[in-house]
């Protein structure tokens, strides 16, 4: 752990030349996403249908309890968080402007969201991504009003971004055949949409501070338990999975664009997809045993989530999948482990992309 605090110090000095008691003070964290990153903000929203707070959702977290985590143990957030030696931020919805917790990280993900608005419509209530953004400018400007600005534009150019954001755009949006994105778009003409409005999205958060972004790219999402359960010979959803290579290679140069275009900027793409794969292609490679359906025996036809008259598998840590789309706490280490270790990010954010340590303890959650 030493070694690691003192390379991160030295590459943050390195960077921004900012004065040493401030260097070493705990990286804070602002995560932006979906249900791969909601550690509990839709708990806040009464009407929302994408909630995991109910058994077995958490059965493996601290206390075994849900706590609107998608899965059964930690989110690929949380893992990253402990590995950067700080707690996983609590869910904005959880939190009082008020309170001086805002000042070390929050956490804006919610079930069910997308880049677009019209995303994952028929979950009711959910924060979009410019949803989030919007909680973000409120805590900007609370901030501001806590510490003052100089200390403020600090703290938010210091800060990791984490977005992890796309998915449901594909699966509860375009894919869907009932929705109107895909009656009215082709896929290019989507794609454009989407990255459209990410450049928006991305521009925004800029302007509001942000400089070190940390985009999480998309799954082989046709390979996921939902679709599967879809195609005819249960096998990955080949088109779905090339839409996904589409998305990230398009994601990837944007964020090159926007760090040539943008004072400051440090936006690295964080790529999942091959690791996903892999751990679907060669579960035992990674101590798996199961990858094509899920540990949660869920019923795909109502929704894909783990109920509780679900049954569950006898050993947790043999399944890729938890429910019909989201990993496990074991698969989500993995590809936490992966993610920290890219070089890509580590040649943008030198604090992360090291190759995994031996093993210090990660801290407490
Ligand atoms: C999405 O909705 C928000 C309000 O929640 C609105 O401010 C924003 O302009 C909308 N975005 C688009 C692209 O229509």
């Amino acid at each position: 752990m030493a070694t690691f605090l003192a390379t991160a110090t030295i590459s943050i000095i390195f960077l921004t030349s900012i004065p040493i008691a401030q260097a070493t003070s705990k990286p804070v964290i602002f995560a932006f996403g979906d249900s791969l990153s909601d550690v509990g903000n839709n708990n806040h929203l009464p009407y929302s249908l994408a909630r995991s707070d109910y058994p077995w959702y958490g059965i493996d977290y601290s206390g075994g309890h849900a706590t609107g985590r998608f899965t059964n143990g930690r989110t690929i957030g949380d893992i990253i968080a402990a590995k950067l030696g700080v707690p996983s931020p609590p869910p904005y919805l959880s939190l009082s402007m008020d309170d001086d917790a805002i000042l070390e990280g929050v956490n804006y993900a919610s079930g069910g969201a997308g880049i677009l608005n019209e995303t994952g419509i028929y979950f009711v209530q959910k924060l979009s991504f410019d949803d989030q953004i919007s909680c973000f400018e409120t805590t900007a400007t609370t901030i501001t009003r806590k510490i003052g600005k100089v200390a403020s534009r600090r703290l938010r150019s210091e800060a990791f971004f984490f977005i992890g954001l796309g998915s449901n755009d594909y699966i509860n949006n375009f894919l869907q055949p009932n929705l109107p994105d895909g009656q009215i778009y082709t896929l290019p003409q989507f794609e454009d949409l989407l990255i459209g409005t990410l450049e928006n999205q991305l521009r925004r958060l800029h302007k509001l501070g942000a400089r070190k972004v940390i985009f999480h790219g998309l799954a082989p999402m046709g390979c996921i338990p939902s679709q599967r359960a879809q195609a005819i010979d249960g096998k990955c959803v080949e088109h779905v999975n090339d839409y996904v290579l589409q998305f990230n290679s398009r994601v990837k140069a944007l964020l090159t664009e926007l760090n040539l275009k943008l004072p400051g900027a440090q936006m690295a793409f964080a790529d999942c997809y091959d690791i996903v794969l892999d751990l679907i292609d060669n579960p035992k490679r990674y101590g798996f045993k199961i990858a094509h359906t899920s540990c949660c025996n869920v019923d795909t036809t109502v929704g894909g989530l783990c109920l509780p008259n679900s049954r569950l598998c006898g050993d947790r840590k043999d399944y890729v999948f938890w429910d019909a789309y989201h990993p496990t706490d074991a698969a989500n280490e993995v590809i936490a482990d992966t993610l920290f270790a890219d070089s890509d990010v580590g040649q943008v954010h030198p604090a992360l992309g090291m190759a995994p340590s031996p093993s210090p303890s990660p801290s407490p959650l």
